[in-house]
This record gives C-alpha cells, structure tokens and sequence, in this order.
C-alpha cells in the first residue's frame, strides 16, 4: 500500500489534519489503536478558540458547530469567594465558543466517512520505519494481518502516550517537563449549567469549574490529589464538594443530578523539542502537554494542525519546502506562549500541597491586581482567546 501522508492517531489533531489535506487532493491514511466508540466516549476539552472554529470551517466541519456552538463573550474568575468577569468581547473583540471535543470529532469522523478516506481504527503494533531518509514506511496489525504503508511523510498525532514521539532516538530530542501534584476530577451531568458563562474558582479547598456542554448539559470539574480514586466519589459528595468551592451565588445555582461520566485526569505541562524528525512531524498533544486551565490543549493542537496542513500543502502545490522546514519553529513559538499561560492560571487557582503563606499572598495579590488593572484583565483575555497564528 502506498500513500502521500499516514496519520497516526484519530484524536482530534489526525482528523482535523485528514481532513484538511484530503480537500487539497492530499492522499492520507489514518491508523488509530483505539475504536472509533472508544475514542468518541472520551471526554475532554470544551472551549474552541476563534481560530480554531476557523480552521473547522475550512476543513468543512463548521456546519453543527455553528448552530449548536455556544458562544461566549466572556468567563469568571471567583478567588476566595470574590468573582472577577473577564470581557472577552470588550478587551478583544472576539468571543470562544463551548462545543465539545466529542463533537468536533464526530463531525470531522463523518466527514471523513462520507469521504470514503482511508482509516484503520483498532490498529494495532503501529511501528514506524525509516524516517529519517526519503521513503519512509509505517508497519501494523489489522485484523490479524501485518500491513505496511509506504509514503512521503508521516504526521505523530498520537497523542501524549503514543508511539511517535517515542520512535525518536533519545539523542535527537530534548524534553520539558512540570508533572503538578493533583489531577482534575470531572463530572458529566444533564442538568442546566450554573452560570451563563464559565467560572473558574479558587477556593481555600481548592479549585473548582463550571463548565458546560449546552443550555441543558454542565461539565464540572474539581482539584484532587494525584492518588484519588474515582471510586471514592459518589455524585453527592462530588457536588457537596464543588458546591463547597464556588461562590454562594454559584453554589446555589448548581443543579445535581446523576453522572454520565466521572473520571480523573492529571495536570501536566510538557513540551518535545523540535516537532520535526527527517519526514516525521509530531503535532497536539503528541508534542506538548499543557494543564486544562487555560482550555489550550485543543486549541494548541489545531494550530498546530495549521501549520503542517500549510507547509504539505505547500509542499505538493508549490514544490516548496519551506513550510515544512519552518514548522517545527513556528509550531513551538506559538505552544510556548500557551504553556506559559496555561501554568500562570493553574498557578493562580490551585491549592499547591506545598505551598506556604508567602505563596498564597502572592497568589491574592495576582487576584487583586487582576480585579483593579485593564490591562493585567487584557492579558487573560488575549491568552484566553487565542494568541494569532
Ligand atoms: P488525542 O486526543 O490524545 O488523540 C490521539 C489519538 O492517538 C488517540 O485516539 C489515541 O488512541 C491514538 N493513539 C495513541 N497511540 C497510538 C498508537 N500507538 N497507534 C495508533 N494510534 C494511537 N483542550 C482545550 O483546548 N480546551 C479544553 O477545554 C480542554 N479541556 C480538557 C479537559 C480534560 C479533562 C482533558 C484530559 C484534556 C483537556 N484538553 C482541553 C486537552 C485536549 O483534550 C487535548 O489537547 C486533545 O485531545 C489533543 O488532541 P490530539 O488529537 O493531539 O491527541
Ligand atoms: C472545559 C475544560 C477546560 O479545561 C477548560 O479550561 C474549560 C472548559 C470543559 O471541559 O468544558
């Protein structure tokens, strides 16, 4: 079998960057070790930055996103009971927009499906082969049967724990690393969000969100230590315990109902340099981390996407590859500046077990400045947005 690019990994990154390239008349495969019901039941991120929604309307997959998308001018910071709005609209002009992950990957699944474009989920033993020279091979295990795809390039968007990144030679990467001592506990539940608008909460018990998936749906989230068990929570305790760290008016608006899903995911931030190994390019999660705070981690894989897509696309229409030389660079430069943010805010709103006094000084003292200064409020907002491509 022979094609122009394989696509390890079905998450978001691979589907977008299929997508894209196939309405180029880019030929791409997409090997997955997952099912596709396996990667639909995850659920994950919820905030899509504009340029995000951008380049989902360029990929085709607009459509449901723009009737069922919720837009957002705006989200709250609550520190020790006080709330802070931060004016999306009016410090930037632009909005985000709550839709979630699962969604962005059903949409761009169908697409791909109605396509007819070439994907192989459950995808075993996935191993990759000579990238580093000019005819590169990915071998794997489908339904019994060993397989191998030659092509011209290969793109890593398996994700944090997949086989791309670790295919590289040890000597030929240079990794960045902060592991956070607590994880995010989130619940799923069909009851109406508490608030309009998201809220994240910093509380002496720790931090806490309110998030949503629609006007009848609310995603939560609250810090647990690294060692918790899902199994420890019962829906009661969980809200009790949310409930516990927002502000009263928010409290009192939470509606508890029973979970659709609870799980446990840890905070980290993590960055691979470069992106670019020979004829391997890694993008999302497969090449950084960043902690779920400042809603980055979709966002950065996009853009990511951005990138590559532009520089194959340059490569094939123009016989240039001065897009793909870039890419590593221009990738990192932009997850960078989202690692910093996404540190800054889990800085500011999480209870550190090691933290002392002087710490949390600082940390009302980051709050205040926050709630009295435009521009610190400028900032945020920015970041929060999206920072350009
Ligand atoms: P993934 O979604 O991890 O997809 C990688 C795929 O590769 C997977 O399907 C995996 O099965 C497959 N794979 C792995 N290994 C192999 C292999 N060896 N062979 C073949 N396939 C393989 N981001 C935001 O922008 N906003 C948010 O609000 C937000 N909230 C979050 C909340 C939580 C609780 C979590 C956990 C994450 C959140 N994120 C958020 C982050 C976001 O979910 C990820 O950044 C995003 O999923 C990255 O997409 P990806 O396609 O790069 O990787
Ligand atoms: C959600 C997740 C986030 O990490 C975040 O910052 C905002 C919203 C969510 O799942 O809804």
């Amino acid at each position: 079998m022979r094609t122009q690019v394989v696509i390890v990994g079905a998450g978001p990154s691979g589907l977008l960057l299929g997508q894209l390239l196939s309405r180029q008349g880019i030929d791409n495969v997409i090997l997955e070790r997952k099912s596709a019901d396996y990667v639909l039941s995850r659920i994950r991120a919820g905030v899509l930055e504009p340029g995000t929604v951008d380049l989902l309307n360029e990929a085709g997959v607009g459509q449901r996103l723009a009737e069922e998308g919720l837009p957002h001018d705006g989200f709250s910071l609550a520190f020790e009971g006080r709330l802070q709005r931060v004016d999306l609209k009016g410090l930037t002009g632009k909005q985000v927009t709550v839709y979630g992950q699962t969604e962005v990957t059903q949409d761009l699944m169908d697409a791909r499906q109605a396509a007819g474009t070439a994907s192989f989920y459950e995808a075993e033993d996935v191993q990759l082969h000579d990238f580093e020279g000019a005819s590169p091979r990915v071998s794997f295990t489908f339904e019994g049967r060993r397989h191998e795809i030659a092509c011209d390039f290969i793109a890593g968007c398996d994700g944090f724990h997949g086989i791309c990144r670790a295919s590289v030679p040890a000597g030929a990467i240079e990794t960045f690393e902060r592991v956070y001592p607590f994880g995010w506990l989130g619940l799923l539940v069909d009851q109406p969000p508490a608030a309009h608008e998201l809220v994240y909460a910093s509380s002496p018990f720790g931090f806490a969100l309110c998030s949503m998936r629609s006007q009848t749906r609310s995603r939560y989230y609250v810090q647990v230590p690294l060692d918790e068990k899902v199994e420890a929570w019962s829906d009661q305790r969980f809200f009790d315990e949310l409930r516990r760290r927002v502000p009263e008016e928010v409290a009192a608006a939470v509606t508890a109902g029973p979970s659709l899903e609870k799980s446990i995911a840890p905070l980290r931030s993590f960055v691979a340099e470069p992106l670019r190994f020979g004829r391997l390019f890694l993008a999302g999660d497969a090449g950084h981390i960043v902690p779920p705070t400042g809603a980055k981690g979709l966002n950065l894989a996009a853009s990511d996407v951005h990138y590559l897509f532009e520089a194959l696309r340059e490569h094939y229409a123009e016989h240039s590859n001065a897009g793909l030389d870039a890419y590593s660079g221009r990738a990192l430069a932009r997850v960078w500046k989202a690692v910093r943010f996404s540190w800054s805010m889990t800085n500011l709103l999480h209870l550190f077990p090691e933290a002392s006094a002087f710490d949390q000084r600082i940390r009302r003292a980051e709050f205040d400045y926050l709630t009295q200064s435009q521009a610190a409020l400028t900032s945020v907002a920015e970041n929060y947005v999206g920072l350009p491509y």
